[in-house]
């Protein structure tokens, strides 16, 4: 049986207060409606269509690199509406269609995989995924007959007395038998309580159809829904937990996860220490053995095993084995760091190659550089790799030593196994086994203070 997914992600999220389409606020650094298609991904779903509607173009541009296609709903009027709109993407189409909300990103694979196993074995025309809770202020309620079956969803605000003791909520997540669906999508109307057209709907009529419909309920912690500040902090502190404890049972250790901020997307190797306040984030890989002391943002990047990172911002790079970064090291994207290396504090790395053994250890900018192995920097070097029009190109080979306070002015090539003195500032070819001096010579004017009576010594 062929299997396609609908994503829900057109509303507006007033409850949000918000200009920026409700979808698209980040959950653990990913788009919500983003964590909704990567789940469905890794279930083997690859074709997924995606309905926009409130900041089409903001969704669409989001979601652009996941394959995904996209169906506009003009209007907002309502869910099963919206369902409506993707009339084209499920024509032809034959088997299950899984519908899911851009704003419940909690959904785990294993869930998403159950619902379609559920709906197909039992034969069913419609399978909802259901939670039982203490409080469902707002959401739809299922309504059971006296055989315990699906009789119906009824919304929040159109329940009965009787209806709203209901505990077993609706997650908005449903597998729908695409015939079956097309078929009575047109006959829902609009005549509730907000004058909307409910995909709950489709329920009810199906069963008066003698279809079969099914359920089976997760934890609620998987179907909550986000429409307020709060609820996305909270589905925050849920995502995070999840994530902090599959890393910790891969052996990793996270010494206060409350307080420990890592992306869905990031692998971390066993016997990594990551003490709070870090944020990891998109894809990045650590891998085993690395110390990552308080306070670093790292983002999408390479750490090798065994490498120790404090208060620094690592963007895009990749970082070898053994080596150190920080505290107060900045290191942008596109910089690849050797291994065995030193970036030390207030040494700022900009789209710049660092061979191994390496030490560039205190207050020192490199920008646009590729600096060989076993280097010595001294403290408070520069490249100066922009000249007000262009940024140009250093080279430094391997096993020189390049005193502190020294300005290499770019384009500049420094060769292998050399020096350049203190305080100096290169604009030429340094050749290889040479030293290097571009500084005033000093003078010494002796007595100079005592002619000036500048002596402080009254005697
Ligand atoms: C919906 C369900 C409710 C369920 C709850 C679970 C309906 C009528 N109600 O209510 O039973 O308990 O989800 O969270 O389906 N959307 C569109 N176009 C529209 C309206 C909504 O694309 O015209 C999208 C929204 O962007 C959102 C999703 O559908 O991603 C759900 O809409 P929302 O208004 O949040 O529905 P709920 O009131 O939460
Ligand atoms: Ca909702």
């Amino acid at each position: 049986m062929d299997k396609c997914a609908i994503i829900l992600a057109a509303g507006k999220g007033k409850r949000m207060k918000t200009n920026l389409p409700k979808v698209l606020h980040k959950v653990c650094g990913k788009e919500m409606v983003n964590h909704v298609i990567d789940t469905l991904k890794r279930c083997d779903i690859d074709d997924i269509d995606v309905i926009i509607g409130n900041g089409a173009e903001e969704v669409k541009k989001s979601t652009q690199n996941r394959n995904v296609s996209y169906s506009i709903q003009k209007e907002q009027l309502g869910t099963g509406h919206a369902l409506m709109c993707s009339k084209d993407f499920l024509k032809n189409k034959e088997g299950v269609v899984a519908v899911f909300t851009g704003d419940a990103p909690l959904i785990r694979e294993e869930t998403v995989q159950k619902l379609i196993e559920f709906h197909k074995n039992g034969d069913y025309k419609a399978t909802i995924l259901t939670a039982i809770v203490e409080d469902a202020t707002g959401y739809g309620r299922i309504i059971r007959n006296k055989e315990n079956e699906v009789e119906k969803i009824v919304e929040h605000k159109d329940c009965t007395e009787e209806e709203l003791k209901v505990r077993e909520i609706n997650s908005g997540m449903y597998c729908f038998d695409i015939k079956e669906l097309i078929k009575n999508l047109d006959k829902l109307s609009n005549s509730n309580s907000q004058g909307e057209y409910y995909l709950t709907d489709v329920i009810e009529i199906l069963k008066n159809n003698n279809c079969k419909v099914g359920a089976i309920d997760v934890n609620v912690d998987e179907i909550r829904g986000v429409n307020s500040r709060i609820q996305l902090a909270e589905a925050e502190e849920i995502l995070r937990k999840r994530i902090n404890e599959k890393h910790m049972e891969n052996g990793v250790t996270i010494i206060d996860p409350k307080n420990t901020y890592i992306s869905k997307d990031t692998e971390i190797g066993e016997d990594t220490i990551i003490y709070p306040g870090n944020m990891i984030e998109g894809k990045t890989i650590i891998k085993e053995g690395c110390i990552i002391y308080p306070n670093s943002r790292i983002q999408d990047s390479i750490i090798e095993e065994k490498v120790t990172i404090q208060n620094s911002v690592i963007l895009e790079s990749h970082i070898g084995e053994n080596t150190t970064v920080g505290p107060f090291a900045y290191v942008r994207p596109q910089s690849e760091i050797g291994s065995n290396a030193r970036i030390g504090d207030f040494v700022e790395i900009k789209k710049s190659k660092i061979g191994n053994n390496t030490k560039i250890s205190h207050l020192t900018y490199i920008g646009d550089a590729e600096v060989g192995s076993g280097c010595n920097f001294g403290c408070g070097t520069v490249v100066v790799n922009y000249d007000g029009k262009n940024k140009n190109k250093t080279i430094i080979g391997d096993d020189s030593f390049i005193g502190c306070n020294v300005n290499l002015v770019s384009p500049v090539e420094v060769e292998d196994n050399t020096y350049i003195a203190a305080g100096s500032t290169i604009t030429k070819k340094v050749p290889s086994g040479a030293l290097a001096v571009a500084r005033a010579k000093q003078v010494n004017k002796e007595g100079w203070v005592q002619r000036k009576g500048l002596n402080k010594d009254k005697k």
